[in-house]
């Protein structure tokens, strides 16, 4: 892409999965240093699987402040400090409120919006020294509209769009952008898994394609692509905003 993001130094959460993959190797081509964390061990496959890219990698739970911690330091040892976060670590349990329990209402919104909360906490103080920093949050057309069965999560990614407003506000006037992007679909096991959930599983993959108007669902480099766009400074202008990357879903 271009986009000046050489020697950048992100942490990536979430990095393990399909879109966070994409993100780091996006990160990669554009020279970025990375730091890349996920709740799996898996996460350090991902410097054989990108040659040649700076990147470190560390296992955390980024809903515990104490692994939060474990992980900044980290950057910060190897690093020297962090330029940009992008807050993608999630996941989705399929109920309607009267089905959902307590402690899955707890742990989606822990997943989707308090890990955002704290790994954005942990990072700002240092950003708002050097008076510049950047923090993109993997959002969904799940906060923006009511979709069924997805109680817990609509109200998560709901939360986090508030949450990258908020911050926004705040922090403009100390050369911080927050955004979020705002995906459709995706094809990655997070998918993959909610599709095995469903009592019909390739009706559902239809119906769930039907529904964006592009008639498909998003490869993960797409959702990627508007994450490193909105890292750079090719959105030097753009804060507080939810870059909507699904294929016309929310449009109707
Ligand atoms: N796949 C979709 O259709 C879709 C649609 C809209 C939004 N999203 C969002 O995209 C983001 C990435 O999801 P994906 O599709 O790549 O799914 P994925 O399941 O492939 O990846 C998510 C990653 O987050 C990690 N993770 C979950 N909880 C964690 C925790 N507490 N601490 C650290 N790591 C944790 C998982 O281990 C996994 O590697 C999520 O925020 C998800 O809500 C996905």
């Amino acid at each position: 892409m271009g986009t000046s993001l050489t020697g950048t130094r992100v942490v990536v959460t979430g990095s393990a999965g399909g879109v966070g993959r994409a993100v780091v190797k996006g990160l990669v081509a554009e020279g970025a240093r990375i730091c890349a964390t996920d709740i799996t061990s898996s996460v350090a496959k991902l410097v054989d699987d990108n040659p040649g890219g700076d990147i470190i990698t560390i296992e955390g739970d980024v809903t515990k402040a104490t692994d939060v911690e474990r992980i900044y330091r980290f950057a910060e040892e190897k690093f020297g400090g962090v330029d940009a976060l992008v807050s993608n670590a999630g996941y989705i349990i399929s109920k309607q409120v009267h089905e959902t329990t307590e402690k899955e209402w707890d742990s989606v919104l822990d997943a989707n919006s308090k890990s955002f909360f704290l790994m954005s906490k942990r990072v700002l103080p240092e950003m708002l020294v050097r008076g510049a920093g950047c923090i993109v949050a993997t959002g969904s057309i799940s906060g923006v509209l009511g979709l069924p069965a997805q109680a817990a999560y609509c109200a998560s990614k709901g939360a986090l769009l508030q949450l990258v407003r908020q911050m926004a506000v705040d922090y403009a006037g100390n050369g911080i952008r927050v955004n979020a992007v705002g995906p459709g679909s995706i094809n990655t096991p997070f998918l993959q898994r909610y599709l095995d959930g469903l009592p019909d599983p390739a009706a559902g993959m239809a119906e769930i394609k039907a529904a964006h108007p592009m008639g498909r669902w998003a490869e993960p480099h797409e959702i990627a692509d508007a994450i490193i766009f909105l890292l750079s400074s090719k959105a030097s202008f753009i804060t507080g905003q939810m870059l909507m990357v699904d294929g016309g879903y929310s449009a109707r």
